[in-house]
C-alpha cells in the first residue's frame, strides 16, 4: 500500500496526530529542563541552608572538639532532610572530624572535590557519582579558622520527580494526539464527502454515464466544483449527441449514396449490358451456318457481356441488398453468406429464433451491415471451413453471433482505439453501427480456432415504425 493511496481524511489525522504528538515530545523535553532547573536550584538553596546553619552551630563543639555533640547535630541535620546524602565537617587541621559515612569512610577523592576558600561563604561544586549528581556545599567554620563543613544534597529525589511529570506529561500528550487524531478525522471526513461524491460522479461519467449530474451544489469552493462538473457533463454530453447525429447522418447519406449508385448501376449499366447481349443475339440469328468465324467472335463478346452483367449484379447487390427489402433479414443475410463463402469452399448454418416477420429498418440495416462485414471478413482472411450465424431476439433485444472456425487473430491489435465515421466498415465500424443503436459488439479470436463476433442492440420502439419505403430496384 503506497502512500498515494491512504484515503485524504487518515492522511490528514495521520498528520495532525503526527504534529500534535511532536509539539507533545518538545513540550515534555522542555519541562524536563524546566523542572530540573528548578528543583536542582532549589536543592541547591536547601543544601546551602543546612550548610550555613551546621557551620553556625558547630562551631563550639568543633573548638572544644565535643565529638558527641557534633555527631548529635550531625546525625539529627542528616534525619530531617532525605535529600542530604552526607555531611562531615573538618577541622582547621584538615582531619575530618565527624561523618555520616560511619565505618565505610569518606569515598576517595570527595575530601579535595570542594575546597572553599577562607573567605567564601559557602562553594557549590556539581559531582558526577555512581549514585548521580551530587551537589556539594562547602561552608568555611569562622572563615576557616575552626574548619569547614561539607553537605552533599543527593539528585534521586530530583531525578525521580522529573521521572513522575514525564510519565504525566507524556500520557497526556499521547491522550491530545488521539483526540487530535480522531477529532481531525472526523473533520477530514466530514470536508472531503462532497469531494468523494464529486469523485464517484467522475467516475460514473469515465464510465460513460453522461447523464450524471450532481444534485443540489453548494454554494462553496466544492459547490463551485460540482457546477463546474455539471457544466462539463452537459457539454460532454451535447458534444457526444451531435457526434452521435453526424456519425448517424453519415451512415444513412452512405446507405442513401449506395442506393442511388445501385439504382443508376440497374437502370443504366445493367439495362445496356441487357440490351448489348439482346442484339448480340439477334445478330447471332441472323447469321448463316457458314460464318463459323464470326460465331465464335460474337460467342466470345456475349460471354464478356454476360461477364460484367454478373458482376454488375453482384456489385448491385452488395451496394443495395435487395433481398433485404423483398424477403427480410434472414433470406438476405442467408444469400450474401453464401454468395460469398461457398465459393471458397466453407459451409454456412444460419439460425433465427424469435425474429418478427418485419424488424426496425435501421435496425435490420444495422445487423446486415455488421453481418456483411464479418462475413467479408472470413471470406478475405480467416480461411474457414464453416461459419456460424445465429440471430435471436429476446426481451427486446436483437443478439447476433457471427463465428468461424478459421485462422483467427490477435484481437488487441486490431480493437479500435478511438471511434472512427471514415474508417470504412471494418472492426470498428461494426462497433459504431451497433454503438449507434445503443447496442454493444465484440470480436474474440483464439488464434488457430477462429472469430466471432457478437453484437446486442435494444429493438427501441420508435425503430419499428422507421419502415424503408418500397424498393424500386430488382438487382438480380
Ligand atoms: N474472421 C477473421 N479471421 C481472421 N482474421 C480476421 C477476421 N476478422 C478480422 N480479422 C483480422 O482483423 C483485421 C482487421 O479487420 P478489419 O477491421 O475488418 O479490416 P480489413 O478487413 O480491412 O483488413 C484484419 O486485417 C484481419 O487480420
Ligand atoms: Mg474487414
Amino acid at each position: 500500500m503506497t502512500l498515494s493511496s491512504v484515503p485524504f481524511r487518515i492522511k490528514v489525522a495521520l498528520l495532525l496526530a503526527g504534529v500534535i504528538l511532536l509539539l507533545g515530545v518538545i513540550a515534555v523535553t522542555y519541562a524536563r529542563n524546566d523542572i530540573r532547573r528548578i528543583l536542582g536550584t532549589e536543592l541547591e538553596r536547601r543544601g546551602e541552608g543546612i550548610a550555613k546553619n551546621l557551620a553556625a552551630n558547630s562551631t563550639d563543639a568543633l573548638l572544644t572538639d565535643d565529638l558527641y555533640s557534633l555527631y548529635e547535630l550531625v546525625n539529627r541535620t542528616k534525619v530531617s532532610d532525605a535529600d542530604v546524602r552526607y555531611i562531615f565537617i573538618i577541622n582547621s587541621g584538615g582531619a575530618v572530624r565527624v561523618s555520616t559515612f560511619g565505618n565505610e569512610g569518606i569515598p576517595h577523592g570527595l575530601l579535595e572535590a570542594n575546597v572553599p576558600l577562607p573567605d567564601q561563604s559557602g562553594q557549590l561544586r556539581r559531582l558526577r557519582t555512581e549514585e548521580g549528581l551530587i551537589r556539594d556545599i562547602g561552608v568555611p567554620i569562622l572563615e576557616g579558622k575552626a574548619g569547614t563543613v561539607r553537605v552533599g544534597m543527593s539528585d534521586q529525589a530530583v531525578e525521580a520527580a522529573i521521572g513522575r511529570d514525564t510519565r504525566s506529561l507524556s500520557i497526556m500528550a499521547a491522550l491530545s494526539a488521539i483526540l487530535g487524531f480522531a477529532i481531525s478525522y472526523m473533520l477530514a471526513d466530514y470536508l472531503t464527502r462532497p469531494l468523494n461524491h464529486l469523485l464517484r460522479a467522475v467516475q460514473s461519467v469515465a464510465s460513460g454515464n453522461l447523464s450524471q449530474r450532481i444534485t443540489s451544489p453548494g454554494k462553496d469552493e466544492v459547490g463551485q466544483l460540482e457546477k463546474a462538473f455539471n457544466t462539463m457533463t452537459e457539454a460532454l454530453a451535447k458534444n457526444e449527441a451531435a457526434r452521435r447525429d453526424l456519425l448517424k447522418k453519415v451512415i444513412s447519406s452512405q446507405e442513401e449514396e449506395r442506393r442511388r449508385i445501385a439504382r443508376e448501376l440497374h437502370d443504366e449499366l445493367a439495362q445496356q449490358l441487357t440490351s448489348v447481349m439482346l442484339s448480340l443475339e439477334t445478330v447471332e440469328s441472323r447469321l448463316a451456318e457458314s460464318d463459323k468465324t464470326e460465331k465464335q467472335i460474337l460467342q466470345r463478346a456475349k460471354q464478356v457481356v454476360q461477364g460484367s452483367l454478373t458482376e454488375t449484379r453482384k456489385l448491385i447487390g452488395d451496394l443495395r441488398p435487395s433481398v433485404l427489402d423483398d424477403l427480410g433479414l434472414v433470406p438476405a443475410l442467408r444469400s450474401y453468406a453464401e454468395t460469398r463463402l461457398h465459393p471458397i469452399q466453407c459451409k454456412v448454418a444460419l439460425s433465427a429464433t424469435g425474429l418478427p416477420t418485419s424488424l426496425p429498418s435501421t435496425l435490420e440495416t444495422t445487423v446486415y451491415r455488421i453481418a456483411q462485414e464479418a462475413i467479408n471478413n472470413i471470406a478475405k482472411h480467416a480461411c474457414a471451413s464453416l461459419t456460424t450465424i445465429s440471430l435471436r431476439l429476446d426481451n427486446g433485444i436483437f443478439h447476433g453471433n457471427i463465428g468461424d472456425d478459421g485462422k483467427g487473430f490477435q484481437v488487441t491489435q486490431c480493437e479500435p482505439v478511438t471511434p472512427s465515421i471514415a474508417g470504412g466498415l471494418g472492426l470498428q465500424g461494426m462497433q459504431e453501427r451497433a454503438s449507434l443503436l445503443g447496442g454493444v459488439l465484440s470480436v474474440q479470436s483464439i488464434v488457430g480456432q477462429g472469430t466471432s463476433v457478437s453484437f446486442s442492440i435494444p429493438m427501441l420502439t420508435e425503430d419499428k415504425n422507421d419502415r424503408r419505403e418500397n424498393p424500386t430496384i430488382t438487382g438480380r
